[in-house]
């Protein structure tokens, strides 16, 4: 890559891992306390600090599919951002290759679950919501597939863009719990959706934005970041830092106004 040109670029993109990064570490703790912790302590009524039908007496079935699902999505959010970073990997390449096989693992066991939460136990957001996460689920199952794919046969440049692909899919949720607070600090209101039922367009163009649009992003990015006019990567540039900065406020609104409220419960 051209030195000189990928600077802006270059900085970009480190101050986006860099905010992913701590907040994903804030997520990954919230689970520990708010789902590891509850759980360990005998606490499961807890669970529903967040949501009245997480732990149901009646359904056994779903509680342990709900179980198992939050168990790997605190998996998920440590490992992902950690395969990201290239001096680990040149590092520790066993640690990468290991970590690796356990994120994919997980990506597949957590869609599954969260596909069978979402239209079998019945998720908040009506079926445009299902539909949405639904297509998340899809997204990273493709991904996780072509990722692990292009990992075994050596095609290692492909690997690592499915890898962003994959990780980027994998952070949707978290995505869409940080920029919802930021649009909730924003407004100082539920604009554009109705809390109780959690339906609205704000939601639907959230959900696109969060688990969609990112992979266009990404394709975006592989397309400016080694070729073509300077000026392409300086917008692109330009385009994430903005997102991060974003990303940096709704991740303190989501710590202050939703996560540790719940952990303190
Ligand atoms: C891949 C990364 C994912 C992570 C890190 C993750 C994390 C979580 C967490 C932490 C919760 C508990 C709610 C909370 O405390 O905020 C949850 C619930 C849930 N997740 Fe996931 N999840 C992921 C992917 C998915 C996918 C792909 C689906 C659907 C196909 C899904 C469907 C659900 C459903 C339905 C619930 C229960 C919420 C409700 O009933 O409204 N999740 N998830």
């Amino acid at each position: 890559m051209n030195k000189k040109a990928a600077h802006p670029l270059h900085y970009a993109v480190r101050l986006w891992f860099i905010v992913i990064c701590l907040g994903q570490s804030i997520f990954a703790y919230y689970i520990l306390m708010q789902y590891y912790r509850n759980t360990a302590l005998g606490d499961l009524e807890k669970w529903n600090n967040v949501n009245p039908h997480f732990y149901d007496k009646s359904d056994l079935t779903g509680n342990i599919i709900f179980g198992l699902h939050v168990a790997l999505a605190a998996v998920i959010t440590i490992l992902g951002p950690l395969q990201l970073v290239p001096s680990l990997r040149a590092r520790v390449p066993r640690f990468h290759r290991i970590s690796g096989r356990v994120y994919i693992a997980s990506a597949f066991l957590v869609s599954v679950a969260g596909i069978y939460l979402t239209w079998v136990r019945g998720a908040v957001g009506g079926p445009v919501m299902q539909v949405m996460i639904s297509a998340n689920a899809a997204i990273i199952l493709i991904c996780a597939y072509f990722a692990i794919r292009s990992a075994m046969e050596r095609r290692f440049k492909v690997h690592q863009q499915w890898a962003v692909h994959l990780f980027l899919g994998m952070s949707g949720v978290w995505m869409f719990r940080v920029f919802l607070m930021l649009w909730l600090l924003i407004h100082r209101a539920p604009v554009g959706f109705d809390p109780k039922t959690f339906t609205g367009p704000f939601l639907t163009v959230l959900a696109v934005s969060v688990y969609i649009m990112p992979q266009a992003i990404a394709a975006w990015y592989f397309g400016v970041r080694g070729s073509g006019p300077a000026y392409q990567r300086t917008v692109f540039a330009t385009f994430l830092t903005l997102v991060s900065l974003g990303m940096a406020v709704g991740s303190f609104a989501a710590t202050m106004g939703m996560w540790m409220p719940r952990v303190m419960e």
